[in-house]
């Protein structure tokens, strides 16, 4: 029988799944409802010095939607509006009603010493299982040189991280920005500086769409926006990019982020050296219930597989990534196309021809291939209208 729990630095995960840090973690009565609906854990919104002023702007998120479903969501807002005593009541709180499950505090300060340290020192002596160090969140912090101000510079991370680990009594996850050239760069500033975990990705830095009536950026604040937070199912292959990168030069265990919104996506993130997962948008979207799929998906998946727990799973598909020149290119892949669901529309002779191979024709009212001029691109089988076209070597 598998299981999905899991250790990752000392700490028990009932499951792998975790609620990110946003609105979803924003309040102690939801972080309660999430818990009892089966979330494994929770990143707190991310808590600052009670000092640090939170002005929210509205409209706060704008969307990109196919039909009814949201794919990419943009966000301009700031950070927790709970005190600090209130997250230290709600920490005892949720600890008291909820003892096995996992609670992560975010946090950010200013670039003051004093500032990280005492936040830290505070927490120290809460129930809490981890901090998460939030160096990533795109808009509004960074004008206050905080947020992905830090995360995109490798020694000022690196400067931030030995304060909190000079005083940190938990182990330290830092959260990472999507929003730079070279996210193994800061990950190994971060983890020189002794930080026992990372945390990736947070937002992707975007802009949603202009509104060509009245030339109204989104989301729209009485006219005017600013450069946002991209997150759900269209920054997944991002995150996957960034935790796979990260896993090639790191050993610290990585708590996996990024347009996560069933089990098969958690799984990937855990294939390629995740140790346990964070949801965010998707619940947003869809609300805490998503849960219950989630576990159950990953339990069969798990089983169907023979492997006892999400840490088998763990790097299963680092070892197939390789440099462009090392790519095995001796065969390749043909489209197949499947007579009785094509309906010869001759939109893959088109698209082909006019995507540099011209290597589709009609040949007798059906689809033929040129094997001479196909290089095996697989475009055709993406963007049939019928999904009739598998590629086959
Ligand atoms: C509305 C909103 C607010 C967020 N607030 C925070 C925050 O306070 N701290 C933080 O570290 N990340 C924050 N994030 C980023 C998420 O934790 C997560 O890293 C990101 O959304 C990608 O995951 P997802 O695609 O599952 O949403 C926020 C995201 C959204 C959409």
């Amino acid at each position: 029988m598998a299981t999905l729990q899991t250790k990752v630095l000392g700490i028990d995960f009932e499951n792998p799944f975790l609620l990110a840090s946003a609105p979803p973690t924003a309040k102690i009565e939801s972080i309660d409802k999430a818990f009892s609906l089966g979330w494994g854990g929770a990143v707190f919104k991310t808590i600052t010095p009670d000092n640090l002023e939170m002005i929210e702007a509205s409209q706060r998120y704008a969307t990109w939607k196919q039909g009814n479903k949201v794919c990419g969501f943009e966000n301009i807002e700031l950070l927790s509006h709970l005190t600090v005593q209130q997250w230290l009541d709600g920490i005892k709180f949720l600890r008291q009603k909820h003892p096995t499950k996992v609670q992560i505090a975010s946090i950010m300060a200013p670039v003051v010493k004093e500032e990280w340290q005492n936040l830290v020192k505070t927490f120290n002596n809460s129930a809490i299982d981890a901090f998460e160090l939030n160096f990533s969140c795109p808009h509004g912090m960074p004008e206050k040189g905080i947020g992905m101000a830090i995360g995109t510079h490798p020694e000022v991370s690196a400067t931030i991280t030995r304060w909190v680990m000079e005083v940190a009594e938990k182990p330290v996850f830092v959260k990472l920005s999507p929003n730079v050239s070279n996210i193994v760069e800061i990950a190994k500033a971060v983890e020189d500086a002794g930080a026992d975990g990372l945390a990736a990705i947070n937002t992707v830095q975007s802009l949603m769409g202009v509104d060509l009536d009245t030339f109204e950026p989104m989301p729209n604040v009485n006219g005017k926006t600013t450069f946002g937070g991209y997150s759900g199912m269209a920054v997944k292959p991002i995150g996957l990019r960034c935790v796979a990168q990260i896993r090639q030069h790191s050993n610290l265990p990585i708590l996996g982020i990024g347009g996560i919104s069933n089990w098969h996506d958690a799984a990937e993130y855990i294939t390629l050296g995740a140790d346990v997962v964070q949801v965010c948008t998707e619940v947003m979207v869809n609300g805490y219930g998503i849960i219950n799929a989630m576990k159950k998906g990953l339990l069969q998946y798990l089983e169907a597989k023979g492997f006892n727990s999400p840490s088998d799973l763990k790097n299963r598909a680092i070892k197939n990534l390789s440099a462009h020149e090392t790519l095995p290119k001796s065969t390749q892949a043909y489209p197949h196309i499947d007579d009785n669901i094509c309906v010869k529309c001759g939109k893959c002779i088109t698209i082909c021809d006019e995507s540099e191979h011209s290597a589709l024709s009609f040949d007798n009212g059906a689809i033929n291939v040129e094997r001479n001029s196909c290089v095996g691109c697989s475009l055709c089988s993406h963007i049939c209208p019928q999904n009739a076209i598998k590629m086959r070597i």
